[in-house]
C-alpha cells in the first residue's frame, strides 16, 4: 500500500520523504490556504520533493475551465496529478485530461456508485473520504471495502485512494480492505511507529541497562 502525504507543509513532506514514507503527496484548496503559499509556487516545490504522484486540485466549476486549470497544473511537472471534483463536469473535464495522458484524481467521493462512474471516466484515483463519512454517523471504511469489491468485479484499472484519514485505525483498515493508497497528515504517518507497549517495553529495558553499568560505546 502506498503512503501519500496529505499536506502542503514542504518540511514535512521532506521528512517523510527522505524516510521513504512519501510515494505522493495529496493537496487541496483548504491545504494550500493552510500553508499560505502561492498554489504553483508550493506545489512546483513538493513535486521536487517526491517522485510520485502530486495531486493538485482544479478549482473552476465547469468542464471546460476545469480542463484549462488542469493543464496549467500538469504543466508543472511530469508528476502532478490534476484532482477534480467528483461532479458531471469533473467527470467530463477527467475524461480529456486523462485522455491527455495526465494522471486525474477524482475527489469528494463519497458513494460506491459515484467511484463506479469515475472509473468510466478513466480516473488514474479516486479519492472517498472515510473521515467525512464517519462525521455524519456513516460507515467511511465500509465504502473502501465496497469500492474495492466493484473495481475487482470488472478490472477496473483506477487506483483507490483513501482520503479524509483521522486515525491510525483508519490506515490499519484501509491496509486490510486492499486500499491502493492512503493519503494521510504527517502527524497521522508519523503515529504509526507508536504502541503504547513499545514505550513502556523500553522504560524497562532502559531501566536494567543503567543497572548494567555497561556501555556499548
Ligand atoms: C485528500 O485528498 C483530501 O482532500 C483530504 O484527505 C481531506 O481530508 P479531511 O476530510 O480531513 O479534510
Amino acid at each position: 500500500m502506498k503512503f501519500f502525504v496529505d499536506t502542503a507543509d514542504v518540511d514535512a513532506i521532506r521528512e517523510l520523504a527522505d524516510l521513504g514514507m512519501a510515494d505522493g503527496v495529496t493537496t487541496n484548496p483548504s491545504l494550500i490556504l493552510k500553508s499560505g503559499r502561492d498554489i504553483l509556487e508550493v506545489t512546483r516545490e513538493i513535486a521536487g520533493l517526491v517522485d510520485g504522484p502530486v495531486s493538485a486540485e482544479v478549482v473552476a466549476l465547469d468542464a471546460d475551465a476545469m480542463i484549462a486549470e488542469g493543464r496549467k497544473l500538469a504543466a508543472i511537472a511530469d508528476n502532478i496529478a490534476v484532482k477534480v471534483p467528483l461532479t458531471w463536469a469533473g467527470l467530463k473535464a477527467c475524461r480529456v485530461l486523462s485522455a491527455e495522458g495526465h494522471m486525474v484524481n477524482v475527489t469528494l467521493c463519497f458513494s460506491v456508485n459515484q467511484a463506479l462512474i469515475a472509473a468510466k471516466a478513466g480516473a488514474t484515483f479516486i479519492s472517498p473520504f472515510i473521515g467525512r463519512l464517519d462525521d455524519i454517523n456513516l460507515d467511511g471504511m465500509e465504502l473502501i471495502g465496497e469500492i474495492r469489491q466493484v473495481y475487482d468485479n470488472y478490472g477496473f484499472g483506477t487506483e483507490i485512494l483513501a482520503a479524509s484519514i483521522r486515525t491510525v485505525n483508519h490506515v490499519a483498515q484501509c491496509a486490510l480492505v486492499g486500499a491502493d493508497v492512503i493519503t494521510a497528515p504527517p502527524a497521522i504517518i508519523k503515529a504509526l511507529a507508536t504502541h503504547p507497549l513499545t514505550d513502556k517495553g523500553l522504560e524497562v529495558f532502559m531501566a536494567d541497562w543503567a543497572k548494567t553499568g555497561q556501555k556499548i560505546l
